[in-house]
């Protein structure tokens, strides 16, 4: 890509080479390594740290698992600045240094949180591996980066590695699955279902599915399937015909249960596990994206990012809430109003770089300064709108990197964040009293947050799920940078705290964000473990590196490694 013409690099990388652009050598990507290392980030987040069970000996972090008394190290490619950047291979101090295998490590994780928690969870490794085992099959069936016309498809399938503070990221149930994988580049045509008009439920703008489907007869209306789910829930409803499979293909996106149909997304119901839901809509929910919808258009015509709406909803209202919720599907705006192309952050972030979106590739051959205009333009375009939203409109959007696809201009800076996903999207109270009044009362229930917990889940979203993925994809190319790129983002976070804030002690909790209070990180591992509803995770603190406290301060206040400094 094109440099933008600044004056000379001042910061200490190599500068990029003149000539054509030369692929950067990805890490390597292996099932076992990344199972590995997103089972020790876990780990690390939510056990180790919290503990005081960390100790950076350079090259290496070690940490200890206290209850099974078990020490461990991995590469730290650099200073921590808020989570620890790791990298295989993992070690175990036994006799010495020896490697450490994923499936050990599961048992070691799963033992140590058995002591810490009183409870066991026997699904907790087969998950593991099911995700495992689902990752190493990606990786040998799918091809990177894919010669796909459409880079935006492209990112939205290529998370292969996915989750990377998740134990289980890749785990899907039943046999099916690889036929409807993203990852490998799977295309299928939908599979359409004729509905009695009298057993159709549907609130909003669907008109899309009449253009989309085939030709019913009077009396009848369409209803698209994914066919993964079909095979799962059966309808058995005399108010249901079953036409098959028609139309052009769908192309699944990163959710695996929301699929591209040009120009739009139909999110479905998947009775499938993926991370930490089965991922089915449930009623309150179709009704609350419809009623979101209407509610956010003049939010978002005050902010300078996009919205993907979802004006509407269909399914059965015959067979009771299994097929209500089961068959249902989510019409989704689509994509190709928004100028530049835009780009799954996800795939962006991708420290193994399979996406010709990823940072690593998109950036691969940048200066210094550029990757700095670069990061400075992604956050500009990120941040605020979601910092504004809940400032000043009390909107808590969910912005996590699959949530949010950033547009891109022909030299590859962002110009434009567009935010999806209302399932994820909630309303305060207070402003939006009157509002959720109008509301059935599960319906505002569901999409109603109290402001600490709204401010919490944005906060995680921006901050530890997304922006610090990007920037440290952007210090892989040049590790000299990280400090400065936390102290860009403090600058336009510092830009919100100027305006005033609509929701009582939003202002405050900015401040206290400057002033460097721990953020918190969502606790996928215990979450995991005690089987609870995603909706119930609890979060852990992890540092904040908008605060700029100065370099010196040593993470998580820890003092000495737990045996002789030689050995580690
Ligand atoms: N960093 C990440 N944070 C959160 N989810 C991630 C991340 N990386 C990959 N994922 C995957 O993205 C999905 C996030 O779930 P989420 O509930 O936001 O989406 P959804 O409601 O199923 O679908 P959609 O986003 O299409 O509306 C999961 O499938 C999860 O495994
Ligand atoms: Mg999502």
């Amino acid at each position: 890509m094109t440099s933008l013409a600044r004056p000379a690099p001042s910061w200490p990388c190599p500068p990029a080479p003149t000539g054509p652009p030369r692929p950067r050598a990805a890490p390597r990507l292996d099932a076992g390594e990344v199972t590995a290392l997103a089972l020790l980030n876990c780990a690390v987040r939510e056990i180790c740290a919290p503990g005081h069970q960390l100790w950076p000996v350079e090259p290496y972090l070690v940490v200890r698992l206290p209850r099974v008394d078990v020490t461990l190290r991995a590469r730290l490619l650099r200073p921590q600045v808020m989570t620890p950047r790791l990298t295989g291979p993992i070690e175990e101090l036994r006799d010495g240094w020896t490697p450490l295998g994923w499936r050990r490590l599961a048992g070691l994780i799963a033992a140590e949180l058995e002591l810490l928690t009183g409870a066991a969870n026997p699904e907790f490794t087969a998950q593991v591996t099911a995700s495992h085992d689902a990752m190493a099959i990606m990786i040998r069936k799918g091809r990177w980066p894919r010669e796909q016309a459409d880079l935006y498809l492209e990112s939205e399938q290529s998370l292969v590695v996915g989750h990377r503070f998740h134990p289980s990221p890749k785990s899907r149930q039943g046999a099916d699955w690889l036929r409807y994988a993203p990852e490998t580049g799977a295309r299928f045509p939908l599979h359409w279902l004729a509905v009695r008009e009298d057993a159709i439920a549907e609130e909003g703008d669907v008109s899309l599915l009449d253009r989309l489907g085939p030709p019913v007869r009077d009396g009848y209306r369409v209803l698209p399937a994914h066919p993964w789910q079909l095979s799962l829930l059966r309808p058995e409803s005399e108010a249901v015909i079953d036409l098959g499979p028609y139309g052009p293909e769908a192309v699944p996106t990163s959710s695996v249960r929301t699929v591209y149909v040009p120009d739009a997304f139909l999110k479905f119901s998947l009775d499938v596990r993926i991370t930490n839901c089965v991922r089915k809509n449930a009623w309150y929910e179709l009704a609350g994206a419809v009623a979101l919808t209407r509610a956010l258009r003049p939010v978002f015509d005050g902010l300078p990012a996009g919205l993907l709406g979802e004006p509407g909803y269909r399914t059965v209202s015959a067979g009771g809430p299994r097929l209500h919720e089961g068959l249902s599907v989510i019409v989704r705006e689509g994509v190709t109003g928004f100028a530049g192309t835009p780009l799954l952050a996800a795939a962006i972030a991708d420290p193994y770089g399979r996406s010709d979106a990823a940072v690593a590739r998109l950036l691969h051959d940048a200066s210094p300064d550029h990757l700095l205009a670069w990061w400075d333009a992604y956050v500009r375009h990120v941040a605020p709108p979601v910092l504004r939203a809940y400032l000043a409109h009390g909107v808590v959007l969910e912005p996590h990197l699959q949530n949010v696809l950033v547009s891109v201009d022909d030299d590859g800076m962002p110009i434009q964040a567009i935010f999806r996903d209302l399932e994820g999207t909630k309303l305060l109270p207070g402003p939006w009293a009157s509002f959720l009044a109008d509301l059935p009362g599960p319906v505002a229930q569901a999409m109603t947050y109290d402001p600490g917990r709204g401010w919490d889940r944005v906060v995680y979203c921006l901050f530890v799920n997304h922006l610090s993925e990007v920037a440290a994809a952007v210090a892989d190319l040049c590790p000299a940078l990280e400090r400065e790129l936390w102290r860009l983002a403090r600058h336009h976070v510092a830009r919100c705290a100027g305006e005033t804030s609509a929701v009582p002690g939003g202002a405050g909790r900015l401040r206290a964000l400057l002033a460097g209070v721990p953020l918190p990180a969502k606790s996928n591992l215990r979450t995991r473990w005690a089987r609870d509803p995603d909706r119930e995770a609890a979060y852990v603190s992890v540092p904040n590196p908008l605060a700029d406290l100065g370099a010196d301060a040593a993470p998580n206040g820890a003092t000495a490694p737990p045996t002789s400094g030689s050995a580690l």
